[in-house]
């Protein structure tokens, strides 16, 4: 009612001046997604509509024109580390977020900023040195009611009003000195706003819990732990009673953590429904976690709660016995399918595991499971118990002198990246990941060694990384695209008969909705993993991509393509059919090497250097020393010396805590020789 009036009083207002009446700023309800979603002018909400499909019904750009399609306008944004965010574009305006939660509001015609917003996530970390990985990545906003909601590593979440960018309401929402903390955007609907949190994989008690608040005031509304309390007298809810009953032992008492809804959610305002997955718990390890048994809920799991109020639906538990960190926190599309000759009412979701779940999402009954990528956790999911059958093949933990080869990897067969359906075509795009974990003795093994190590896979060559087209109805793969390279963006369907998706060496291509040939694609010149999103603008249909690997996982990502440079700037980029702007190309850094000390080291501690940093270091600075550019994480190899001389107090003192360098519990001599080894690699620029 509320946001009628606000809209009359602006019509009215249109009126006197004699322009047309216009929406506010950022008007979005679940009355605009419901009937304008379908038209495809604003792109409302992260999934693109309430089904959460990410498929837009233009199709001004199709298989037949998409050969026409050409860069409308480019904007560099000062944003270090990339981005990741799903944009929302909202009458002609664009809202998204970057690393360290810088929000921007962007004319969607011309690509100029609008206004932008800090939260000074920065100044956070002097107080939670924890958050420095974290806070690099974020994936994007929600717009609602006239405001633009971020999230911040630091647990935040923040209202701004969708006009101005001023601050309109800002609520806690979890406790980052424990090791809560916030990648995610916000989900919205009715008149709440809903948002998850990680936190579950840096503490073994630290319990997930999805929130919901009022858009006006910013007040709790409910709060839905994933995970019961040690504290029995606090296991009020029927919901939870059940879940206490399946931790045995002392296994709540003793860890009682986990289940994180970190990422994905789906809002259905038919069902009053809201959609959610749920991760893993530490100790990793089931044996560990539950030595006396039980399904540990609802980790690893598919939740369905009332939105209104916060209370229990339905869950479906994907890994019962969870030891892979099988996160089943990946997007969730709602989808209508004739199975078997009846017209079922669904729920899609591909988490990390390599399943690809079909659920009756009223009431979370499965009704298939089959595998979009290698696994051998499980030989199959028995439709009868919707339990899993486990394989051997993958169980670690009984095999500690072995080399295990856990498939899919426990960064999963799919990430964050979302996946797309395409309603008339009844197919859903996957981003794959089809690379395993080799498990040495518990050690989580090297994930960019393990893809070096692998160049044929059962007989066949291999590629790591894929966008598997697949039937939903026949529960198998309809086409395949391979890719080089595991990580890969997210994925972008339209009714033009038309898949978009970038990769890893930023190319962003087009590919035939119906059979995958590839149609079109363009080298950006920066590596990709966020999803496009199209809309349509004085009637001219744009598909918007941003450039620039975020999400966490930029070390992956190759600095050189064909002799380019291809980390190049965040970018935000708006393709349209006939247009020639030309691409602005990145331009190598050319930097030159500070005087560096002498190096005096044995191969052996060289290697030793090597691998205390791919263990501790790599994730910031990045594969072989070699940081991101553009990135916050500096490029050690041009460390000075006077920055060799403080290494000790760096690395092992925190120094550049306050800036976001932990420290780390190291021994002089390992801090040495990373110090070492990567003075070899700023040797090997200059030679
Ligand atoms: C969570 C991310 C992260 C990790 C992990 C990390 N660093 Fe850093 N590091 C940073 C950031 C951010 C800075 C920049 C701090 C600043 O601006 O003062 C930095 C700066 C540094 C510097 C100073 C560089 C200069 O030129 O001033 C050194 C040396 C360094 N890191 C070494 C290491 C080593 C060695 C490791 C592994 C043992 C490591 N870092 C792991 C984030 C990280």
């Amino acid at each position: 009612m509320q946001q009628w009036r606000y809209r009359e009083v602006t019509c009215v207002v249109s009126l006197l001046l004699a322009t047309p009446c216009l929406f506010a700023a950022g008007d979005v309800t679940d009355e605009r997604v419901l009937t304008e979603a379908g038209k495809g002018s604003s792109w409302f909400v992260k999934g693109g509509n309430f089904r959460g499909e990410h498929f837009s019904p233009l199709r001004a750009v199709n298989d037949e024109t998409v050969t026409e399609l050409g860069l409308a306008w480019a904007t560099n944004l000062p944003v270090p580390d990339g981005i990741s965010a799903t944009p929302i574009v909202v009458d002609g305006i664009i809202y998204l977020s970057g690393a360290y939660s810088l929000v921007f509001a962007i004319d969607a015609a011309s690509g100029s900023v609008i206004w932008q917003y800090d939260p000074d996530v920065r100044s956070r970390l002097a107080q939670y040195p924890e958050l420095s990985w974290a806070a690099r990545v974020n994936r994007g906003v929600a717009v609602w009611q006239g405001k633009v909601l971020a999230t911040t590593a630091d647990c935040r979440l923040i209202a701004l009003d969708a006009k101005t960018g001023k601050e309109a309401w800002s609520a806690q929402t979890c406790d980052p000195g424990q090791g809560y903390r916030i990648t995610d955007s916000p989900y919205v609907g009715g008149d709440s706003v809903f948002v998850g949190n990680a936190g579950s994989e840096s503490y073994e008690q630290n319990r997930g819990y999805v929130s919901a608040y009022d858009i006006k005031s910013g007040a709790l509304k409910w709060r839905f732990y994933t995970v019961p309390s040690d504290r029995p007298e606090e296991n009020r809810s029927a919901a939870m009673k059940m879940a206490a009953k399946t931790w045995s032992g002392t296994a709540l008492e003793k860890f009682g953590g986990g289940g994180s809804a970190w990422n994905g959610m789906t809002y259905d305002p038919e069902s009053g429904l809201l959609f959610f997955g749920t991760a893993g718990a530490l100790p990793y390890d089931f044996r560990l976690r539950s030595p006396d048994g039980g399904d540990n809920l609802f980790l690893s799991s598919v939740i369905a709660v009332n939105a209104g109020t916060g209370e229990y639906v339905w869950h479906y538990q994907t890994v019962p016995e969870d030891s892979w960190e099988y996160n089943a926190t990946m997007n969730i599309i709602l989808a209508d399918l004739n199975i078997d000759g009846k017209q079922r009412q669904t729920l899609l979701i591909a988490p990390k595991n390599g399943f690809h779940y079909v659920l009756d999402r009223h009431t979370g009954e499965l009704i298939a499971a089959d595998k979009f990528a290698k696994v051998n956790w499980a030989t199959h999911i028995n439709l009868e118990t919707g339990r899993p059958v486990y394989d051997p093949a993958a169980e670690y933990w009984a095999r500690p002198d072995d080399a295990v080869a856990v498939w899919p990897n426990m960064w999963g067969a799919h990430s964050w990246n979302p996946m797309a359906y395409h309603p008339q075509l009844q197919l859903v795009y996957i981003p794959v990941i089809d690379v395993p974990t080799v498990v040495t003795g518990y050690d989580n093994g090297d994930f960019v060694d393990t893809l070096e190590m692998l160049t044929e896979v059962d007989g066949r060559p291999f590629s790591p990384g894929k966008l598997v087209a697949w039937d939903p109805v026949a529960n198998r793969p309809r086409w395949t695209v391979d890719h080089d390279l595991p990580f890969n963006g997210g994925v972008l369907a339209t009714a033009g008969n038309l898949v978009f998706q970038g990769d890893a060496f930023g190319r962003f291509s087009a590919y035939a909705a119906d059979s995958g040939e590839k149609l079109w694609s363009v080298a950006t010149g920066s590596n990709i993993t966020a999803a496009p999103v199209s809309y349509s603008l004085n009637g001219k249909q744009y598909v918007l991509v941003p450039v620039g690997a975020g999400g966490g996982v930029q070390f992956v990502y190759p600095q050189m393509h064909a002799g380019e440079q291809i980390h190049g700037p965040t970018r935000l980029m708006a393709f349209a059919l006939n247009e020639k702007t030309s691409i602005p190309s990145p331009r190598a850094e050319s930097r030159p090497l500070p005087p560096q000390p002498e190096l005096d080291a044995s191969p052996e501690e060289l290697e030793r250097g090597q691998q205390v940093f791919s263990r501790e270091c790599k994730g910031c600075h990045g594969n072989n020393a070699v940081a991101r550019f553009g990135g916050s994480v500096p490029d050690l190899r041009y460390a000075t010396a006077d920055t060799h001389a403080a290494w000790h107090g760096i690395v092992i003192g925190g120094a550049l805590q306050i800036n976001g360098m932990p420290r780390f519990e190291l021994g002089i001599e390992e801090s040495e020789a990373v110090r070492r080894y990567v003075l070899s690699q700023s040797l090997s620029i200059s030679e």
